[in-house]
């Protein structure tokens, strides 16, 4: 008998009945619950009572140092540069809001925002019915627009009117304001901090705020700043990118 047949198993049907397992009861664990949807990011404070008054107290009273009374030439530049093809712009911290007639006399569909109700007033005054519409008293960084995406930001020391450490909201806010590739411009002062505003920006600081978020693809020197201003006022166009 060869080795093989010789260690053959036994049949399937000679083999005794195998006993059924005994596995002893183990619970199954139930599954965990889903996990709760992620918070939503903190909403950003809104203006004090105290920082509205602190603006508008300054347009009722005509100490606004800041107005130059006219745009400025290298926003008209820009816009001579830049036919607006059915564009929208906003301008958040319009105050007396000149820039306003700029661009929407160029045909840009204009939006407009401050918080000093004198301020915003002067400036209805001045508009059409259709562009009264489109500029409001309120909170730059809680107001609900009619248009949810903007393809260009203008600001004109709107920026160094904000406590400093309301920086990064700003950033923020325009970022997600505007339409990818978008564009914030405008003219930023480079001055000392102060305890009031102006709060100037420290050299190098506008592009630790702005570069994660935002290409610079314009700057130069403004040429015609108010007295208050002067030598420390530079334009600039950063890019969403
Ligand atoms: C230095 S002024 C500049 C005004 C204007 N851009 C100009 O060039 O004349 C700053 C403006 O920002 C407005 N402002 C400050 N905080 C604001 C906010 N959170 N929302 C809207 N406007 C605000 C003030 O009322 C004020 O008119």
């Amino acid at each position: 008998m060869s080795l093989a047949r010789a260690v053959r198993k036994p049949s399937v049907a000679s083999r005794p009945a195998a006993k059924p397992a005994v596995r002893p009861a183990v619970p199954v664990p139930a599954a965990p619950p889903p996990a709760p949807p992620a918070p939503p990011p903190p909403a950003p404070a809104a203006a004090t009572p105290a920082e509205i008054e602190f603006w508008d107290f300054r347009y009722r009273t005509n100490r606004t140092p800041w107005d130059a009374g006219r745009a400025p030439v290298g926003l008209l530049q820009w816009i001579e540069r830049n036919p607006p093809r059915r564009r929208h712009i906003l301008i958040p911290g319009c105050g007396r809001g000149h820039e306003i007639f700029s661009f929407s006399g160029a045909g840009w569909n204009t939006t407009a925002i401050d918080m000093s109700p004198a301020a915003i007033e002067k400036v209805k005054r001045r508009a059409n019915r259709a562009l009264a519409k489109q500029i409001y008293c309120g909170d730059f960084f809680t107001h609900p627009f009619n248009t949810p995406q903007f393809d260009v930001i203008y600001q004109r020391v709107f920026l160094n009117a904000l406590p400093p450490a309301r920086w990064p909201d700003f950033v923020a806010r325009v970022a997600a304001l505007l339409k990818p590739g978008g564009v914030l411009l405008g003219s930023f002062l480079f001055a000392d901090r102060g305890t009031e505003p102006p709060h100037g920006l420290a050299e190098g600081e506008d592009r630790r705020l702005f570069e994660s978020r935002f290409m610079l693809v314009e700057e130069a020197p403004v040429t015609d700043s108010v007295p208050a201003f002067e030598g420390r006022e530079r334009w600039q166009v950063w890019q969403k990118r």
